[in-house]
């Protein structure tokens, strides 16, 4: 009896994983997607910073994203509001120190080269999340 029992619970790890292959796959979740790119010469000034944002460094800091889990984490130890976990949300970014974490990286954060966000988009970036600062 014991061993019908464990080939019973055998059969059922087999083949519980292997109908889950078998099936097809949900679509990506809407966060797990990447914004377009907007339109337009990557190299020219002063383009939408909103729309690069969410193209360039959406995936991670938007909601949902690695980057806006992790600083959820990070605002809370500090006493602020989780919804500052959104670079969007944030009022005390500069742009001098937004060019820095992109460039050099930050913790867990990649640096981003110029190849994935060129000096004309980091600026235009950069004016956007800093508001102005
Ligand atoms: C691969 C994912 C990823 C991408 C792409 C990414 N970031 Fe980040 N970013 C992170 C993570 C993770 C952190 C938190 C790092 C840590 O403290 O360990 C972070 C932190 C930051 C911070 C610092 C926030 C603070 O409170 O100090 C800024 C500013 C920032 N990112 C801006 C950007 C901008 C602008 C872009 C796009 C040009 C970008 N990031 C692209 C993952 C990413």
């Amino acid at each position: 009896m014991a061993r019908i029992a464990a080939f019973m619970i055998g059969a059922a790890l087999i083949a519980g994983p292997a109908t889950l292959v078998l099936a097809d796959p949900p679509p990506p979740p809407p966060y797990q997607m990447r914004a377009a790119a907007p339109a337009g010469d990557r190299n020219a000034p002063g383009r939408d910073g909103r729309a690069l944002f969410e193209n360039h460094c959406g995936y991670c800091h938007l909601t949902f994203g690695m980057g806006t889990n992790l600083l959820v984490k990070q605002r809370l130890a500090v006493g602020a509001s989780p919804a500052t976990a959104l670079l969007a949300n944030r009022d005390d970014l500069t742009s001098v120190y937004v060019h820095a974490v992109v460039r050099m990286g930050k913790g867990a954060m990649p640096p981003q080269t110029r190849v994935d966000v060129t000096d004309a988009e980091l600026d235009s970036v950069a004016a956007y999340l800093g508001r102005g600062k």
